[in-house]
């Protein structure tokens, strides 16, 4: 692609102009955004760039792994690994249900322990995030109307005063689909580049009311095997984003001789361009049957499968 190689060289030029011997960290989410940017970063200068890997327990099954091992091991970018489930975890048994807390927690930690790495690997002076167009306006305004936030972006936002970090933000102008371009021109697999988006605060906000390690345990599960039918029925590419949401609700079933009560999953799947509008995903119904089985079946603390027919708006594509 013309266009995107040429963007990738301004934006390495740019980059190294912004920076110049200057040391940044990255903070890697797991997802493709912050992926690309810490990519196009290693490759514009090197070994000034140290990536760090907040791990905060809301990833999605497997995932954490992944991301270790292609930046580790197939880029050779320097990584620190930060197990920091327990600190993420604790914090979010403070906030209850409430979305704008567990939110807004989520942010204040991430920015904490990375205050933390950065001054364990003697001070970095950047700061480089993922954060692209929509996310920028998003976090400003809602459809024109007047400035409010809708949802708080842990990414977005700038950085307490205290961390005397620059940022650099080589994605702040791309739309999702030409970050997925860029990554494919920069050579990440195919796998990597082609995943849904997933957001920083991850499973925390799809998982409505109190957070514990028990109920996202079982989501990982549910959202696993719903992605792995999609991707057996050769959708994955063809829907913007998809995954399970579990419910605080408790319903009654019956399973074998045993009565059961246990929670709500949620499905989403949305096709969108941008994420600024979605649409929901219309499956066949036989499918969205063999997925509610085989998560009833196979996942120990659900009993009962719905399907989200929101599109956005006037829903959000995430639920909280
Ligand atoms: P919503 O739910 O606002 O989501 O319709 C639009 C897109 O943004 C993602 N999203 C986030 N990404 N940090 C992120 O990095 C966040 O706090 C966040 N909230 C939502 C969401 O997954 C969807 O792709």
């Amino acid at each position: 692609d013309w266009s995107m190689s040429a963007y990738r060289a301004e934006m390495q030029k740019k980059i190294r102009e912004q920076v110049g011997t200057g040391r940044v960290i990255c903070g890697l989410s797991g997802g493709v955004d912050s992926a690309v940017a810490a990519v196009l970063i290693h490759e514009a200068i090197g070994d000034q760039l140290t990536c760090v890997f907040v791990d905060h327990g809301l990833m999605r099954l497997g995932e954490a792994e992944q991301v270790v091992t292609l930046f580790r091991d197939h880029y050779n970018i320097p990584l620190v690994h930060v197990d920091a489930e327990e600190l993420f975890l604790s914090e979010l048994a403070k906030c209850g249900s409430d979305p704008e807390a567990k939110r807004k927690t989520i942010g204040r930690l991430f920015i904490d322990v990375f205050d933390a790495e950065a001054a364990k690997l003697g001070g970095a002076d950047f700061l480089a995030q993922g954060t692209l167009y929509p996310d920028v306006i998003e976090s400003v305004s809602f459809s024109g109307g007047p400035s409010v936030t809708i949802k708080s972006h842990h990414n977005v936002g700038g950085l307490p005063e205290r961390m005397k970090m620059k940022l650099v933000e080589p994605l702040r102008e791309l739309f999702k689909d030409e970050v997925r371009v860029l990554g494919r021109e920069l050579g990440l697999p195919e796998a990597f580049v082609g995943r849904h988006p997933f957001p920083g605060p991850g499973l925390a906000i799809r998982c409505p009311g109190e957070i514990t390690k028990e109920k996202l345990d079982i989501l990982r599960k549910a959202d696993a095997i719903y992605l792995d039918e999609i991707r057996k029925a050769g959708l994955y590419d063809v829907i913007w984003q998809a995954f399970a949401v579990l419910l605080p609700v408790r319903t009654v079933g019956v399973m074998g001789d045993y009565r059961t009560y246990d929670h709500v999953c949620a499905l989403r799947a949305v096709t969108s361009v941008d994420g600024m509008t979605a649409d929901f995903y219309p499956f066949d119904m036989n499918f969205l049957g063999r997925a509610a089985t085989r998560i009833i079946n196979e996942v120990k603390g659900i009993n009962r499968v719905v399907y989200d027919v929101t599109s956005k708006p006037p829903g959000t594509i995430e639920w909280e």
